[in-house]
Formats: structure tokens, sequence, C-alpha cells
């Protein structure tokens, strides 16, 4: 009897569990974005004569075609018989996920599907930062490592490809900002661990770096 008991409880905490974590995400629907428009922009280098940080954001959204042509240049697909990106990765582990924290919620995008995910249901911007500019800020992007795709490396070597790769999808924000006159900061001063519990990140999942995105104020 006491042996049913104490099942029964465990599998009333695990539903609990499950469906506190689910539940949430359910509240908000996927977003499926526009096709991304790969014409126009700056010529490449008076983009890289532009590209530079900004800290001064105003709360203008962006919309979802700027949001769809800024995550496909940050690591969209752009071969689509290989699904390979427009940012490369160490032995294509392709092990970074781009999350979007916005006002409606946290999304996690789908290259392949040019889709944003459901995650949370709330707004997280002010915690993706320790600056005061990230809960102003329409667009934040976290970027996740995600440790077991990246084969049998050594857990240094998964830090040091991780930050490298992350690194070229930063730039390929920095870039597509300067091109389209939008404001970004890439950040490290982010409190990671309290990032990764409130996004309920996996063991083997890591935030290796934040970056804002906006219009800038005026
Ligand atoms: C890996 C990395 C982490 C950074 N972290 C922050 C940060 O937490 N907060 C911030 O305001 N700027 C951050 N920056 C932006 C730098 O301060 C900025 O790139 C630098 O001052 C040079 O300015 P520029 O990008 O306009 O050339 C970071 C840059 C890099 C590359």
């Amino acid at each position: 009897m006491r042996k049913k008991i104490v099942i029964t409880l465990c599998l009333a905490v695990i539903a609990l569990y499950f469906f506190s974590t689910f539940a949430v995400a359910d509240e908000i629907k996927p977003i499926q974005l526009p096709a991304p428009q790969m014409d126009g922009g700056k010529p490449l280098m008076q983009a890289l004569k532009d590209r530079r940080t900004s800290r001064d954001f105003s709360a203008e959204k962006l919309s979802l075609q700027t949001l769809s042509n800024l995550l496909w240049a940050a690591g969209g697909v752009n071969r689509e018989d290989s699904g390979k990106r427009t940012a490369p990765t160490a032995r294509d582990w392709r092990e970074i996920d781009i999350y979007v924290a916005m006002q409606e919620g946290l999304f996690l995008y789908d290259p392949s599907a040019n889709l944003l995910k459901p995650v949370l249901s709330e707004d997280i911007r002010e915690m993706t930062g320790k600056q005061p500019f990230v809960k102003e800020a329409p667009v934040n992007l976290i970027f996740v490592a995600n440790y077991s795709r990246m084969g049998g490396a050594g857990d240094e070597d998964k830090r040091f490809y991780a930050a490298t790769d992350t690194g070229y999808i930063s730039q390929n924000i920095y870039l597509f900002c300067a091109s389209e006159g939008l404001a970004t900061v890439v950040r490290g001063y982010v409190d990671r661990e309290a990032l990764a519990k409130k996004m309920n990140l996996a063991q083997d999942q890591a935030v290796t770096l934040a970056q804002t995105v906006g219009y800038p104020k005026k």
C-alpha cells in the first residue's frame, strides 16, 4: 500500500514537471518566417566600412521580414542540397543554436524550416545580459552550444570550437546590421548560469554569447 502511494506521488511530480515545462511553451505559437530576401543590401566593402558596435537602441520592433533576413544572415541555410549554413562550423557540426528573446517570448530558430519554435511565453530580455539596454531593445539573440553534436572532441576543443563558431555567426549579424542600418552589440557580459537555467538548457548545452539587435535610438 505504502509503495503504491510513493509510486503515485512520484508519477504526479513527474507529470507536474512536464506540464509546467511544456505548458509555458504551449501558450505561444510557432512563427513561420517569410522567405529571406537575398538580394539587395550594401556592397560588402561598404558594409565592412560601416560595421560597428552600438549600444543605443530604440524600442521599435523589427518586422518579421527583417527578422527572417537577420536570422538567415546569422546562420540560415544557403545550400539546400546539404543544409549547410551562411556561417561555417568546425567539422560541419552545426552545434550553435540561435535563440531569439523578444517581448512575445523566447523562440528557437530552426534554419531548415525557417521557423521560430516557441520555448517560453515569458519576456526574458532582461535576463539576457547585465546591461540596461537589453530589456529595451526588441531582439536579443542568445547563442547556445550543443556539445553533444561535437562528436568525440575533448572538452577544451568543444569550448574552443563552439566559441569560434559563435564568432562567425556574430560577425554575419554585424555585417547584416551594418548593411541595414540596424544597431547591434555582441555580449559576453551575461550571467550564463542563470540564463541557462531560465531557458531550461540541458547539461550538454551552454550559452556562449548574446547579441542585441534593434533600430538605433534617434
Ligand atoms: C567576444 C566579445 C564580447 C563582447 N562583450 C561585450 C559586452 O558584454 N558588452 C558590450 O557592451 N560590448 C561587448 N563587446 C563589444 C566590444 O566592446 C566592441 O566590439 C569593441 O569595443 C570594439 O568596438 P567595435 O565593435 O565598434 O569595433 C564584445 C565584443 C566581443 C568580440
